[in-house]
């Protein structure tokens, strides 16, 4: 139990791979998650695990939204809409164990206004006819001014990586509207972005849309990349692509609106596992989305600021004691190369944090990683799991550092403890 994560969502047992419809409805937050409660390795039969918060942080587990049968061999990834006057509805994935890469996009509906029960629906989209295509799932909503989009993420056989667009007016009737975006393999600047896209996003950023995918080869899931971009006619005209994560662990970023209608994204943190074996996989903890001409910034959720405490400042050759396995740094490296190492009084592998002109390197347990670093650069630690967030991306890595632990480095800024000793995610689910 110690060794679960305070801050990020984890399952009380099983399997969670891609967050799903974050929403903020009825003064709760809900979260959905692909969930096998009876295995800790991903397999086809995923359900919808179903859960909700107040804060994005402190999150109780509620009975599992969505079940294969009905004709589903697995109920995969998707996305909830909330019309403003309107019925809510999922949208998800249907997929034949068999044939799962190909799936087909159904309707449920919740019967209360917690959303515990949901029912099935009939099948809204279907593969597009006459296209060698390879991977067909993954339904985003999103309304777009006047009416309502859905992208559908996949690839094609000969390695474009397509995103494709249904249009309804209702959220009941749905139009097959061609390619909103796609992109080859071999397209490599300013970077790779596969030869599928998984869960494509689209959301509004500070004025403009961004699609945000998840870059897919056969047998690897690589990293998030995104474009800013406008809608044309029914396509989205993307700027630069670029890259918004690094590390091993971000994929499947979900994007959300939070209370205050900011744009946000959640992600699935790969390789988050418990050491005993009981769970696997965690949800990342919430980012805020912010625009700076075509880049986008993803920074710590202000609900992450809203916990701390006892700040401590951090200076050249100091040692720094925190005692809370959950800690919050704020740190401006100086000079061309500035290091900041975290390290356990347990004697197992520190953290380090390296940057040299204008590149992050972090080592850890689970390897070396590095990503463009402008600005000051955010860190958040929490058991088993580090997040870091530094101008136009952000790195997740596994990493086990027990309290107490002792930051050293050059720089200055200020670590702060986080509150909160979340057992929520551990709490049993409510009777249905
Ligand atoms: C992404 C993904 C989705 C799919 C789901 C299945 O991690 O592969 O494309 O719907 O996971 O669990």
């Amino acid at each position: 139990m110690n060794d679960r994560p305070r801050l990020h969502f984890t399952v009380p047992a099983g399997w969670i791979n891609d967050p799903l419809g974050v929403t903020f409805h009825a003064d709760r937050y809900h979260l959905f998650a692909q969930y096998l409660p009876d295995r800790v390795v991903w397999s086809p039969e995923c359900r919808w695990s179903h859960a909700t918060s107040t804060d994005l942080l402190e999150w109780t587990m509620q009975p599992v939204a969505l079940e294969p049968g009905d004709g589903d061999g697995g109920v995969w990834s998707g996305s909830v809409a909330v019309p403003p006057d309107g019925p809510t509805r999922l949208f998800y994935t249907s997929v034949d164990a068999a044939h799962a890469d190909v799936g087909r996009i159904r309707v449920a509906r919740p019967v209360d206004d917690l959303w515990i029960e949901w029912v099935k629906g009939p099948v809204v989209a279907l593969v597009p006819q006459g296209v060698d295509v390879v991977a067909f799932r993954d339904p985003h909503v999103v309304f777009d001014g006047s009416r309502w989009l859905m992208v559908v993420g996949g690839g094609l056989a000969d390695g474009t990586a397509v995103a494709w667009l249904y249009t309804s007016d209702d959220l009941e009737t749905w139009r097959f509207s061609g390619e909103l975006a796609r992109r080859h393999t071999g397209e490599e600047e300013p970077v790779w972005t596969g030869l599928a896209w998984e869960c494509p996003q689209l959301i509004e950023v500070d004025g403009r849309w961004a699609l945000v995918v998840s870059v897919w080869e056969p047998g690897q899931l690589h990293y998030i990349a995104y474009a800013v971009g406008d809608l044309v006619d029914g396509r989205f005209v993307p700027g630069p692509w670029r890259r918004l994560t690094f590390g091993p662990a971000y994929y499947a970023a979900s994007a959300f609106r939070d209370e205050h209608g900011r744009p946000g994204l959640i992600h699935w943190l790969r390789g988050v596992d418990d050491p005993s074996g009981v769970w696997s996989g965690a949800s990342s903890l919430p980012q805020l989305l912010r625009r700076v001409d075509d880049r986008i910034l993803p920074l710590a959720h202000p609900s992450i600021a809203s916990r701390r405490v006892d700040p401590v400042a951090l200076e050249p050759g100091k040692q720094v004691r925190v005692e809370s396995p959950t800690i919050d740094i704020e740190w401006t490296p100086v000079g061309t190369e500035s290091a900041l190492t975290i390290a356990a009084d347990d004697g197992s592998s520190p953290l380090e944090m390296v940057v040299i002109d204008d590149t992050l390197t972090v080592t850890a347990d689970a390897g070396e990683w590095s990503m463009p670093r402008t600005g000051p650069v955010r860190v958040v630690v929490d058991i088993g799991v580090v997040e870091i967030y530094c101008g136009s991306g952000a790195l997740a890595i596994p990493a086990r550092l027990v309290a107490p632990v002792t930051l050293t480095g050059s720089g200055s800024g200020t670590a702060y403890s986080l509150t909160g000793t979340i057992a929520a995610s551990t709490a049993a689910p409510a009777p249905p």
